[in-house]
């Protein structure tokens, strides 16, 4: 978009946060202690991944858990791809946050008194604390309240996020906005937090709400951030699937509780594909439903054994939601399908959140600080947002002390920057391991498209993208789909560059551009591992894949004439 940085609007804030999920406010919150703090945030403040969080947070709080336990199914589900530090700080810091949640009001299951636990897949211990299945809005609610009480906390509704700002020294001060009716502002910042979530619109059926389209990474990226893990993408075994009706989640503790998948024929097919059953690994789970449906089979999740009462009582939001696409879950079993659920991938941190660019954090969904490896541990995502939200607060006390207040002619000079600065076409790309990191050299396969992109309107761009990232860059992936899909998604990055005009196509660009990095990820990773599968190389190669892949956008090296 074009404009005069001149005549816009500049908003100065100590820390900017941009997202309002669990890891932005309890940011926010943090950081209140210390300076003003401006929280961004898409559309209204509860428009959240969080919000629609249902199984809870896994925490080792119950006396006979442990942090080290928690540690060891976190490592078992990462697949190798975990970093053991980040996920000790995860496991160990985790139960302090919580309590502060707690403390904050946020209500959890109890039973005389005594905070109840329920199991996920892939957990040795019950020891997920749950409102029901509605923990996000519990946890949500609860956060937005303690905003509302605090007067260093300003919230900005319905603010996309265009791009971040970076100066002639390459650090982050903030960031570009456009609200619903065009108008554009510069919001100026010591210290930036990005909290904007995950990606799951990417793909044509997600369990995410519709402002998951992963603009917080693609911003990132366009600045000259780190992207990791961007082939790792974590799919829902179950989805309600009944025409028509969105992908709801039909959480992980419905099968921790009991609940059971059958056939058509009412017949349980888990233990053919794995001795846990149902409470296998996620990616396990879903792959064993998609070669079902892939064989003409419907699949259910059964709990009418449960009994009436403990359905009803334990799930009351999935027991409605059912009944309003007419399935009783207390006597009929539920359709459901996989859809896509979680980045495990993201911007690029520390163990603080610091990203590769000063004065810009990252945690959340958003962020990839290498916790969830290859594949997340159920309910550990809430906990991520809490725990790295306040080590950012922590960490960059002293960055926000000695940052000065940027001012609108630091403004001009970032955009004159921005507007100056050109990037290679090609992205640099490293894979990193315990040998530290190494150059890819990669080149693509010239491969036809039959497509033809221009001219098509935002809306059914949005849909060519998702149904090809599902197809293509789904559950299982294949060379060929995977050298089409990265193809026409070089196209349309080519074909929606220089007409966005408005935050709907803002989204689209954005998705165009992570959808091109993913399917370019999961091309180059030739092995299988925790999320990400390919068909023609279905095995995971410890050898030469334990390890992760790092993207990032190449500057021109600058004439030194001129
Ligand atoms: C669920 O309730 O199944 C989702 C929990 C999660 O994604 O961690």
């Amino acid at each position: 978009m074009t404009f005069d940085p001149r005549q816009i609007e500049c908003v100065t804030t100590d820390f900017l946060v941009l997202g309002s999920g669990i890891g932005g406010l309890f940011t926010a919150l943090k950081a209140s202690d210390y300076g003003l703090v401006t929280v961004l945030t898409k559309q209204k403040i509860e428009d959240t991944n969080t919000y629609f969080a249902q199984g809870g947070i896994a925490v080792a709080l119950d006396e006979q858990d442990s942090p080290k336990l928690h540690r060891e199914d976190t490592l078992q589900a990462g697949a190798g791809l975990c970093d053991e530090q980040v996920v000790d700080i995860l496991v160990n810091e985790g139960p302090a946050r919580v309590g502060e949640l707690l403390r904050m009001g946020a209500r959890f299951d109890r039973d005389k008194g005594n905070i109840l636990f329920t199991r996920e897949a892939a957990h040795s211990r019950s020891r997920v604390i749950h409102a029901s299945d509605a923990t996000g809005s519990e946890i949500q609610n609860t956060l937005i309240r303690q905003c509302g009480q605090s007067r260093e906390v300003k919230v900005v509704e319905n603010c996309f996020v265009l791009d971040l700002l970076t100066n002639p020294e390459g650090r982050c001060i903030g960031a570009l906005t456009l609200d619903r009716a065009g108008r554009m502002a510069a919001y100026l910042s010591r210290v930036t937090v990005l909290a904007t979530g995950g990606a799951g619109q990417l793909f044509l059926y997600t369990t995410n709400p519709p402002i998951a389209t992963g603009d917080g990474m693609a911003a990132a990226y366009r600045a000259g951030a780190q992207l990791m893990d961007l082939e790792f993408i974590q799919f829902h075994p179950t989805a309600l699937a009944i025409q028509g009706a969105p992908r709801h989640l039909i959480s992980e503790a419905v099968r921790g509780e009991g609940g059971v998948l059958v056939d058509q024929d009412g017949k349980r097919f888990m233990d053919k594909y794995d001795p846990a059953g149902e409470l296998a690994p996620r990616d396990i789970v879903a792959r064993a439903i998609w070669t079902e449906l892939g064989r003409g089979n419907q699949v259910y999740l059964d709990v009418s054994h449960l009994g009436t009462e403990r359905v009803r009582n334990r799930f009351p939001n999935i027991t409605r939601r059912c009944l309003d696409y007419g399935v009783d879950p207390t006597t009929t079993p539920i359709p459901v399908a996989p859809a896509a659920h979680y980045t495990m991938s993201g911007v690029r941190t520390g163990s603080h959140g610091q990203t590769n660019i000063p004065g810009l954090y990252a945690c959340g969904e958003v962020a990839c600080n290498g916790v969830h490896g290859a594949n997340r541990l159920a309910s550990n995502s809430l906990l991520d947002g809490l725990v790295f939200g306040d080590r950012i607060v922590r960490y960059c006390l002293a960055e926000w002390i000695t940052s000065p207040f940027w001012a609108r002619r630091h403004l001009v000079e970032a955009v004159l920057e921005g507007a100056r600065e050109d990037w290679e076409t090609e992205d640099s790309l490293v894979s990193w391991g315990p040998d530290g990191e190494r150059p890819i050299f990669y080149s693509w396969e010239p491969f036809a498209i039959d497509q033809q992109l221009e001219g098509i309107e935002t809306e059914e761009m949005r849909q060519l993208l998702q149904s090809t990232m599902w197809e293509e860059v789904g559950l299982v992936r294949g060379l060929q789909g995977l050298l089409h899909s990265r193809e026409l998604f070089q196209a349309a990055v080519g074909s929606l560059a220089g007409r966005v005009t408005s935050p709907a196509e803002a989204e689209v660009f954005n998705m165009a551009q992570l959808d091109r990095l993913i399917a370019g990820a999961a091309l180059i990773r030739t092995e299988s591992r925790g999320a990400h599968y390919r068909s023609d190389f279905p095995r995971a190669d410890n050898q030469n894949w334990e390890r992760h892949l790092v993207w990032a956008r190449r500057k021109k090296l600058k004439n030194p004439a001129g």
